[in-house]
């Protein structure tokens, strides 16, 4: 059967593309080898955050003895918890199913391959064929020289995900995003967590300002996790009582597990793209034009197998935005308004471009900051640390980045993505009445503060810089 458009991936991308794309009353085939809902739903972000909620239960309690509630030392019950978490995945990939169904996608339970112009080859030797095909078959985690994830002391995120154990010592190689969020969950299920970066700074692939990182790395020393940057793994050894990690320069860390966390690549190598002439470039990203069009006609391609950031919304966005083109709508999309969440202790979110970014691209602008310490909703919560950072163009006042780190950051972020994305300015936030008392309120006074005009602090820290 010839269907209007066969998309090749069910993660956030895929599926999302394919749901509009039903309801734009397109024929659509989705195809998927594994489970719907690509690594986010089943080995990425839901897992993670629904392990995140679980263990931040354990911090918690902590914190409920300052408010003089004390709990007896809680019991952990590894396996419930795992029983918990995949309950939670498959709820949200049943409900992905049922969602497509009803909105006419058939989905097709098998590996595709392209085979020429709108043809798809599946693995039980059927063809599907279609006027469109779009490529959101997502990323897989790097190895890198020294380290396999065949071997059994090596977990991979998924590995760390499916909570087997919780080793003594675990070492973590990566102070990415996903090294950082696993090291916070197993620090607190009671692991003695090491991470290993080999660049001078932590989450660096992030624009983040200075002191947001800095902010990060106290709280991490704070709750036990040791941080090592500038530090090279090269390898390991087995010995009698767990593995040693062999750093550059030869000094050695002694654990029991190891995890590698070292950064994603697009899964295009697999897919065909020679017999169409889909091109990538030399880091495997499909190179693609501002209609997500790849350099095969009729071929598209999403999510992480294209460049930009590694985001489960920035691939549904994309999908979305070109299931909608095809219904004759322009694609608009913008990587710099793309908020990030990082589920680390605390919670990091950002929206739009850090201090540093807005200079480097030769802009003045205003910077107002907030600390959740002034916030009354953030205190009674036994939740004082961190800030909310805003920058503006110093000329229209406009709000060209936000970057939060404290307490339910991730949820806080999408106010400001709201201001990036439509060129609010700090005016427009400030005249925006906040109930009180609430934790959006520290954007708000951060704003103010970019003017020198917060409440609950005194302004020293509104600077005019060039
Ligand atoms: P990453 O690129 O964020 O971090 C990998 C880190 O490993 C880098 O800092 C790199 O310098 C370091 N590294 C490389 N080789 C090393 C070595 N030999 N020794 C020590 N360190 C070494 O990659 P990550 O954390 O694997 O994440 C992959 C992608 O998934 C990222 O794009 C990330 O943004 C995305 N992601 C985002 C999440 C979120 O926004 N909450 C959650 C999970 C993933």
């Amino acid at each position: 059967m010839g269907y209007d458009v066969a998309i090749i991936g069910g993660g956030p991308g895929g599926y999302a593309c394919a749901i509009r794309c039903g309801q734009i009353g397109l024929a659509t085939a989705l195809i998927e080898e594994e489970r719907l809902g690509g690594v986010c739903l089943n080995w990425g972000c839901i897992p993670t955050k629904s392990l995140y909620a679980a263990t931040k239960l354990l911090a918690g309690a902590e914190r409920a003895a300052q408010m003089g509630i004390s709990f007896s030392k809680p019991e952990i019950d590894l396996k419930q918890i795992a029983e918990w978490k995949d309950g939670v995945v498959s709820q949200l990939t049943d409900g992905v199913g049922t969602v497509l169904e009803k909105n006419g996608v058939e989905v097709v339970h098998e590996r595709g391959k392209l085979a020429g112009s709108g043809r798809i080859d599946l693995s039980s030797g059927r063809t599907i064929e279609a006027d469109r095909v779009v490529l959101a078959a997502g990323s897989r985690p790097i190895e890198i020289p020294g380290f396999s994830f065949g071997d059994e002391a090596v977990w991979s995120s998924t590995d760390a995900l499916a909570l087997r154990e919780i080793p003594d010592r675990l070492a973590v190689i990566g102070g990415g995003v996903i090294g950082l969020e696993l090291a916070t969950i197993y620090r607190r299920l009671g692991s003695a967590v090491s991470v290993i970066e080999l660049l001078p700074e932590i989450l660096s692939i992030v624009d983040l300002d200075r002191r947001t990182v800095a902010t990060l790395k106290r709280s991490l020393k704070a709750i036990g996790v040791e941080v090592r940057t500038g530090t090279k793994a090269e390898g390991f050894e087995t010995v009698d009582d767990g593995v040693d990690v062999l750093l550059e320069g030869g000094s050695r860390l002694a654990v029991d597990r190891i995890l590698l966390a070292v950064g994603r690549r697009p899964k295009s190598e697999d897919l065909g793209l020679e017999t169409v002439g889909v091109e990538t470039d030399d880091r495997g990203f499909i190179r693609i034009d501002d209609r997500l069009e790849t350099t095969a006609e009729g071929i598209f391609a999403i999510g992480d197998l294209v460049p930009g950031p590694m985001l489960a919304h920035k691939a549904s966005t994309e999908g979305i935005a070109l299931a909608d083109s095809f219904d004759g709508a322009a694609i608009d999309l913008d990587h710099d308004g793309i908020p990030q969440a990082i589920f680390t202790d605390p919670e990091i979110a950002s929206a739009g471009v850090s201090e540093h970014r807005a200079k480097e691209d030769g802009r003045s602008v205003l910077v107002g900051r907030f600390p959740y310490a002034a916030l009354g909703k953030a205190l009674g919560m036994s939740e004082p640390d961190g800030f909310f950072q805003v920058v503006a163009g110093e000329d229209d006042h406009r709000i060209l980045g936000v970057q939060i780190i404290g307490a339910e950051a991730s949820d806080l972020i999408s106010e400001a993505a709201v201001a990036v994305r439509h060129g609010l300015s700090l005016e427009d936030v400030i005249e925006t009445v906040h109930p009180h008392p609430t934790l959006p309120e520290g954007l708000k006074e951060a704003c103010e503060n970019a003017l020198g005009r917060a409440i609950h602090v005194v302004n020293r820290s509104a600077r005019k810089e060039a």
